[in-house]
C-alpha cells in the first residue's frame, strides 16, 4: 500500500532512500535544513533517473512519475501527516536527537534512523515513540544495493518490525535482522576491513593502487577497500570506528591514524573531492 514517507537529510543516503521509496509508489517528502539543499538532493535523483532512461533500463514516464512523487522541503513541517519517517542525517548522536526532538508526527507514524552504528535503543529512548522506532540501515548506492538491515531497539514493538519488513518489501529489497549491537552486522565486519586497509597503507605495506587491486582481484570485491572507504565517506567511516571503539572498549576498533589525519584535513573522500584518490579530474587519481 502506498504511504507517505518522510526522509530527513538529502545527502547521498537520504536522496537514495527518497528515490527508491518514490519509485515504489510512495509519496515522499525529502527534507533538509534548507530548501536549496533538499532541491539539490532531488536534482541528483533526476540525474540518476535520466541516466537510466538514456540506458534504456527505465521508461521515461516511470522516471517522471517517480520524480513527481518527491517534494523537497526546507523544514520538517510537512512530515506531520507522514506514515513512515526515516532520518538519514549526519552520523552524530546529538544531532540526531536534536532532529527527533524537533519533530511533530502523527500518533501512528513510525520513525526510523539510518544510523550505521549508533545504539537504536538509546536513540529510540530520546523520542516520544520508542515502540514505533527502529533502525533501518540502507547501503550505498541505495538504488543498487539489495540489502536493508532492520535493527529493533529494546522497546521496538513486533508491529513496528512487521511494518518495516513490509515497507522494505515494497522497495523490492531484502531485509535481514540485526541485534542492536555496535555497527550491527554488515558494518561490524566491513568497516574494520576498510580501517585495516588504511592501517596497511599508513604502514607502507602497499600503495593505494596495490591495496585496492589486491582486494579486487584477490578477493573478488567489486571495489578496492580504499575506493570503497572514499565512497562511504572517510568522516563516516571514522565516526563508525569511534562508536565501535567507545561502545566495546576494544582497541582493535581504533581508527587507523592515517584515517584520523585525513578527516582532520577535511579529506572525506569522494564527496569532498579528495580522499585516497583525487576526484578533481575526469578519472580518480591515487594520492599515495
Ligand atoms: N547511484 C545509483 N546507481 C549507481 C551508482 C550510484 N552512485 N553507481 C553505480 N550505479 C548503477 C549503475 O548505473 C549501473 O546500473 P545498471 O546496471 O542499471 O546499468 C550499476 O549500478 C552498475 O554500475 P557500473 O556498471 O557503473 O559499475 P560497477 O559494476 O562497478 O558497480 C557498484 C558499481 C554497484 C557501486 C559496485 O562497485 C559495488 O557494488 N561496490 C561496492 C558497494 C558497497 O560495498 N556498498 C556498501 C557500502 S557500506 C554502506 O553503505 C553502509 C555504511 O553504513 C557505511
Amino acid at each position: 500500500m502506498a504511504m507517505k514517507v518522510g526522509v530527513i537529510g538529502s545527502g547521498m543516503m537520504g536522496a537514495g532512500i527518497a528515490q527508491v521509496s518514490a519509485a515504489a509508489g510512495h509519496q515522499v517528502v525529502l527534507t533538509d535544513v534548507a530548501l536549496d539543499r533538499a532541491e539539490k538532493g532531488k536534482a541528483g535523483i533526476e540525474k540518476l533517473l535520466a541516466r537510466q532512461v538514456a540506458k534504456g533500463t527505465l521508461e521515461e514516464a516511470a522516471a517522471a512519475a517517480t520524480l513527481a512523487r518527491i517534494s523537497p522541503a526546507g523544514d520538517t513541517a510537512g512530515l506531520a501527516d507522514a506514515d513512515f519517517v526515516i532520518e538519514a542525517a549526519t552520523e552524530n548522536e546529538g544531532l540526531k536527537q536534536k532532529i527527533f526532538a524537533g519533530l511533530t508526527l502523527a500518533p501512528h507514524a513510525l520513525l526510523a534512523t539510518n544510523t550505521s552504528s549508533i545504539s537504536i535503543t538509546m536513540l529510540g529512548a530520546s523520542t516520544d515513540r520508542p515502540d514505533r522506532f527502529l533502525g533501518l540501515h540502507f547501503f550505498n548506492p541505495v538504488p543498487v544495493m539489495q540489502l536493508v538491515e532492520i535493527i529493533p531497539g529494546l522497546a521496538t514493538s513486533d508491529a513496528t518490525r512487521a511494518a518495516a519488513r513490509d515497507y522494505i518489501g515494497t522497495l523490492g529489497k531484502t531485509a535481514i535482522v540485526s541485534e542492536d549491537s555496535p555497527s550491527f552486522i554488515v558494518n561490524r565486519v566491513l568497516c574494520p576491513m576498510l580501517n585495516e586497509a588504511i592501517f596497511a597503507l599508513g604502514e607502507g605495506v602497499g600503495s593505494v593502487v596495490d591495496i585496492d587491486t589486491g582486494l579486487r582481484l584477490g578477493a573478488n570485491h567489486p571495489m578496492g577497500p580504499l575506493t570503497l572507504a572514499d565512497f562511504v565517506g572517510l568522516d563516516t567511516l571514522h565516526a563508525i570506528m569511534l562508536v565501535m571503539q567507545k561502545a566495546t572498549g576494544d582497541p582493535k576498533y581504533r581508527p587507523a591514524p592515517l584515517l584520523s589525519k585525513y578527516v582532520e584535513a577535511g579529506w572525506f573522500g569522494r564527496k569532498s573531492g579528495r580522499g585516497f584518490y583525487d576526484y578533481s579530474g575526469e578519472a580518480p587519481v591515487p594520492t599515495r
